[in-house]
């Protein structure tokens, strides 16, 4: 369901970004994507028209009558491939596996640059990863919020570690990493962090089977938009 929405939002963005009006009509005809995952079987978007540009630019204003004449429809395929976000659950985790080993060896070559060879960071510009401390056990951030925030002693969910290398980093090379890669970055940082043994292999199985330390001092925010009392209204 995640996915799904997603997809939908980005072709809309899509659409209204590089190929105006038309093109998200084609978009739309061809109906909902069945799933992020099947991406192959999603009929492609052809080739923008660029018809009715001009049908969005005010009526009289300058851009009445003018076109960009750039871009093209953004393709289901093309869109899947970006459409990679891993969810809490880890529901959208890929095939693949890695060792903490593995990730130790490409955590030297490609991460400690920035974040430091212990993971302790170069603030402010490059964030800790790693190090707990006894003081900054217990969650107790609340009372003092400079106690060093890590992966160990901070993140809700291992599932995000993945998503998020996966993602965003190394940060100059973002999606430069195979999902193997991932796993084995994924499994050194939570080792390093006593949160899986040091001889583990992360899969998708073993990820989201994993339990961070401090998991339940998160509650999802499952607050509905409610209507404000008429008088507070301005
Ligand atoms: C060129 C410097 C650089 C390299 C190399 C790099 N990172 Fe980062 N990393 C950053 C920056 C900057 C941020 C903060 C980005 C932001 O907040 O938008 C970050 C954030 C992160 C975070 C989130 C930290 C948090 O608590 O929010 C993780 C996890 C991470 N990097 C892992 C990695 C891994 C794993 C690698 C190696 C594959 C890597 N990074 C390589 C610069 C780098």
């Amino acid at each position: 369901m995640r996915a799904r929405t997603n997809l939908n939002t980005r072709t809309t963005l899509a659409c209204l970004a590089l190929a105006g009006a038309a093109a998200c009509g084609d978009a739309a005809a061809n109906g909902p994507a069945t799933s992020a995952s099947t991406p192959a079987a999603a009929p492609a978007v052809g080739p923008a028209a660029f018809t009715d540009y001009d049908g969005a630019a005010v009526a009289g204003g300058p851009g009445a009558g003018k076109r960009f004449g750039i871009g093209s429809a953004a393709a289901r395929t093309a869109i899947a491939a970006m459409d990679r976000d891993v969810g809490p659950d880890g529901a959208e985790l890929p095939p693949g596996r890695g060792t903490v080993a593995e990730g130790r060896t490409l955590y030297t070559a490609q991460c400690a640059a920035c974040h430091g060879l212990n993971g302790e960071g170069n603030e402010p510009t490059y964030p800790r990863l790693l190090g707990r401390v006894a003081d900054a056990e217990g969650f107790k951030f609340a009372s003092d919020p400079k106690l060093p925030h890590t992966i160990g002693n901070y993140w809700p969910h291992a599932t995000t570690l993945f998503d998020y290398i996966r993602r965003a980093m190394p940060h100059p090379q973002p999606g430069s990493l195979s999902d193997d890669q991932v796993y084995a970055l994924t499994a050194y940082l939570l080792a390093q962090d006593d949160v899986i043994a040091d001889d583990a292999t992360l899969d998708a199985a073993a990820l989201r089977a994993v339990k961070m330390p401090y998991a339940d001092r998160f509650r999802p925010d499952d607050r509905k938009p409610t209507a404000a009392p008429a008088a507070a209204r301005p």
